[in-house]
């Protein structure tokens, strides 16, 4: 057969389909999220999430310094805080959970990049992202007040050593505001990564086991995205860099790379999807069961972040994935 066009030219060894590959993926471009506990000794096992632990302070420093030398250069902290109350004050208690895990991570390792998730859930008695009222069994979370406690929470991160906060809440206005509130502390440098685009998403079940985070009631329908929406991620986008975001986040990452694309394309940002919870559970429940190869599945996942736009890859995979790649 006689034919013009052989696209499987270049496919034929592994040194041509190198030379013309087009995506690549590097350790630099991981953030591995930690969990801090102010409850567990040492660390405690997160049944859904394979891998994963709460952390002591001290071992999420260990833990965090063995991904550094394994080449992963950022980390997104979370915590678990022993008291909850309504007004999430642990959130932003100068010496709360988050506050002191940063200060120990800066000073063991001051070249680890440290980024705070900015939320109030996990700090909440009863698990939503703001100042929430019930009536009649559904929850409704204010924006404004809530906003506050937010600003308030991210100016602490900052004063504890963050380089990077990242709000995760879905209240409108927040990023303007926690741009404000930085600049008038004197933290004119700090990173804001916002969550700009986070869906309500079946997908995070698992991290609610890790940050003891569930709602005790009602859903975040009210505050996080409708799955369906694309134009109006591109309008939530469109509002976070207006307010001040260095940084956009997508989140979730598989089932949303046509969002991750369109944000990429239109606005050009630095640009980080987050391959969450769910998505880790799927990949390692199948590879326990021998139905997946992890370690192909998930370098295949992080390449199609890096294809679809991301420049940045939230993981709980990011320590083993910058071992395969040294390898
Ligand atoms: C806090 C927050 C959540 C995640 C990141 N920040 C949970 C939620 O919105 O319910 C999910 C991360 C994951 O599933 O890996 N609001």
């Amino acid at each position: 057969m006689h034919l013009l066009r052989r696209p499987r030219r270049l496919r034929s060894s592994a040194t041509l389909r190198s030379l013309v590959r087009e995506t690549s993926l590097s350790a630099d471009d991981l953030i591995l999220p930690l969990f801090a506990s102010e409850k567990v000794r040492d660390r405690v096992a997160v049944a859904s999430m394979p891998g994963v632990f709460q952390l002591s302070v001290g071992e999420l420093v260990a833990e965090a310094k063995s991904a550094y030398d394994a080449g992963v250069k950022a980390v997104l902290l979370f915590g678990i805080p022993a008291e909850k109350d309504e007004r999430a004050s642990q959130a932003y208690a100068a010496d709360g959970i988050v506050q002191r895990t940063v200060h120990a991570l800066k000073v063991a390792l001051p070249d680890m990049l440290v980024i705070t998730d900015v939320c109030l859930c996990e700090f909440m008695s009863h698990g939503h992202c703001g100042i929430t009222r019930f009536k009649d069994g559904q929850a409704h979370v204010d924006n404004d007040s809530s906003v506050e406690l937010l600003v308030q929470t991210a100016v602490s991160h900052a004063a504890a050593g963050a380089d990077v906060v990242a709000p995760s809440d879905m209240m409108d206005g927040r990023i303007g505001a926690i741009r404000t509130g930085l600049d008038a502390a004197g933290f004119q440098e700090t990173v804001i990564m916002s969550y700009a685009a986070k869906f309500a998403s079946a997908f995070y079940g698992p991290f609610r086991d890790a940050a003891e985070s569930a709602p005790i009631a009602g859903d975040r329908r009210s505050y996080q995205m409708d799955a369906a929406n694309a134009q109006e991620a591109l309008r939530e986008v469109a509002l976070d860099v207006e307010e001040g975001a260095d940084i956009v986040m997508v989140k979730p990452g598989l089932a949303y790379l046509d969002i991750l694309w369109r944000v990429k394309e239109r606005f050009g940002l630095p640009t980080a999807a987050y391959n969450v919870s769910g998505e880790y559970a799927m990949i390692k429940a199948a590879s326990a069961n021998g139905w997946l190869d992890e370690r192909a599945a998930v370098l295949e996942a992080m390449l199609a972040f890096k294809r679809a736009g991301a420049d940045l890859i939230v993981t709980y995979w990011a320590k083993d994935v910058a071992q395969w790649l040294a390898k």
